[in-house]
């Protein structure tokens, strides 16, 4: 009688265990990894089978993840970062050329289409796909011929194509633009401006999947449907904002916020950097990042050198993430000490962290958030002046326009954001309000990819407003 009990559990849940997940990211930076990453840990330790296919080759093992790389895409996504963002921001450039971003989708969709270990998926079988929010059109190709439900993660927080393909509404008006510097909180000029981004995209991104439709029959064959159709039928998307740390807005019920699935408390620091910061005894110290996507070892000559002339004046110890050579730094003063790796949570949890100065990415803004630190951010390109112009309205940052910079004006502002209580009063609140969750991000994100998996798909949350807009037949 108990055995059959058992037996009877096991395979009422051997239902929602164990299944055979793809996920892939078409991002062109690291950065959208690391959702994915949190994700699939969490899904391995409930005992599902993770494939994820990315552009960046895997720095290290998880058990139960198979990590698919193709050496095509990551050869061309290593030939189109190899840029210098932060040299055309000073200029006053725009960072990434038009037509580089406008062909940066369907070149890299025909790279990994073409290379070999991407034919080999073909011949697997999977219960459900997790894509990129961004970029997903190529993957959608590959994931049709699997005919299994799929899921979104919106990395690019701010990215509203994927959400309003599925009907989510992204009013032009108080939604800004993940291009743009504005708030949702915009005059009437700044309204205008946001629409004309917005529609502008529209246009350019009809192009653009009219090109990656073209790739994918050339690779899969003509009957695959044009990637709007394909991307209305998504059955749930984990988006990557909150209400606190993004803003207040209308999500359907197919929606999820995931804002901070990586988020962790910071664990005790190597003896290394503990002591050098301990050596500053209690004045506290400076973490300094441009993150990972900016290339700052690429950076103009006269940026470093503010950088480094600012260091040297301040009355703190500094950490300083820098993947250059060291031998570039001869004129550092001994309170700056470079790394090319640190472990950014650990060190904006640590009690002695003053201010974190930063470029703005949105991973880096959530966890500066859930750690409580204030900033002062130097917004390169992509989403980082958006996500910056909310940090700013929150209260916890000064934002600073490379095109202008001077050593004064950044020495200034680290003063004020350590000096003015605001600052860090701005910050402890808004990460009193993003713990105050009922589940964690996590927990979030594993309930609801269960859920698309218990019942085969989500349809019976879609909404109608997602058959609105037709997708332009070529
Ligand atoms: C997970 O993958 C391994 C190795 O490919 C396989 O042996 C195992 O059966 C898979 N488990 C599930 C739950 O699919
Ligand atoms: C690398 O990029 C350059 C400039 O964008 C391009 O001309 C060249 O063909 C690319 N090389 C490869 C191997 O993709
Ligand atoms: C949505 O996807 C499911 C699973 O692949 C499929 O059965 C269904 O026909 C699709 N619906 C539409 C409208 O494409
Ligand atoms: C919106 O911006 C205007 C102009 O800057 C300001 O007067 C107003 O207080 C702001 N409203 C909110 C709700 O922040």
């Amino acid at each position: 009688m108990l055995q059959i009990r058992n037996l009877l559990i096991l395979v009422c849940i051997g239902q929602t265990l164990g299944a055979e997940i793809f996920m892939a990211t078409m991002g062109g930076t690291k950065s959208h990894k690391i959702p994915f990453w949190e994700l699939a840990k969490g899904l391995i330790r409930r005992g599902h089978n993770i494939t994820f296919l990315s552009g960046f080759p895997a720095d290290f093992h998880v058990e139960g993840l198979h990590e698919v790389t193709p050496a095509m895409l990551v050869d061309y996504i290593q030939n189109y970062t190899n840029w210098d963002l932060l040299g055309s921001r000073m200029k006053g450039e725009m960072p990434i050329k038009p037509w580089d971003g406008i062909r940066y989708a369907f070149e890299s969709c025909d790279a990994m289409l073409g290379d070999a270990e991407t034919k080999e998926l073909a011949n697997r079988n999977f219960d459900l796909a997790i894509l990129d929010g961004a970029f997903p059109e190529c993957i959608q190709g590959i994931i049709y011929q699997y005919k299994i439900p799929f899921m979104y993660i919106n990395t690019v927080g701010f990215y509203t194509g994927s959400l309003s393909l599925a009907g989510n509404p992204a009013s032009y008006s108080i939604t800004p633009n993940f291009y743009s510097r504005f708030t949702d909180n915009m005059s009437l000029y700044e309204r205008a401006v946001n629409t004309a981004m917005q529609i502008g995209q529209n246009i350019v991104h009809t192009y653009v999947v009219r090109r990656t439709h073209r790739v994918l029959r050339d690779h899969l064959g003509p009957d695959i449907p044009h990637p709007y159709d394909i991307s209305r039928n998504v059955s749930f998307i984990l988006q990557n904002g909150h209400a606190v740390v993004s803003y207040p807005r209308a999500l359907n019920p197919n929606v999820a916020e995931v804002a901070c699935i990586h988020c962790k408390p910071a664990r005790p620091l190597p003896k290394d950097l503990e002591d050098f910061i301990a050596a500053a005894g209690t004045s506290g110290f400076i973490y300094v990042s441009m993150g990972s996507s900016v290339k700052a070892a690429n950076m103009p000559e006269s940026l470093r050198r503010m950088l480094v002339k600012t260091f040297a004046r301040l009355p703190y110890h500094v950490l300083w993430k820098y993947e250059g050579s060291a031998a570039d730094m001869q004129d550092l003063t001994p309170n700056v000490k470079l790394s090319r790796w640190l472990p950014q949570q650990d060190i904006l949890g640590h009690p002695s962290l003053r201010v974190f100065v930063t470029h703005g990415g949105l991973l880096s803004m959530f966890e500066t958030v859930f750690h409580g630190v204030p900033v002062v951010t130097m917004p390169v390109f992509c989403d980082h002046d958006v996500n910056s112009a909310k940090a700013e309205v929150d209260g916890y940052a000064i934002k600073l326009d490379l095109e202008t910079l001077s050593t004064n004006q950044l020495y200034k502002a680290i003063m004020k954001v350590i000096h003015d209580p605001r600052y860090r009063n701005a910050a402890r609140y808004r990460q009193n309000l993003l713990l105050d969750q009922k589940s964690t991000a996590l927990q979030t994100a594993i309930y609801w990819t269960e859920y698309v998996l218990r019942h085969n798909g989500a349809y019976h949350l879609q909404s109608p407003a997602r058959n609105m807009r037709q997708a332009s037949k070529d």
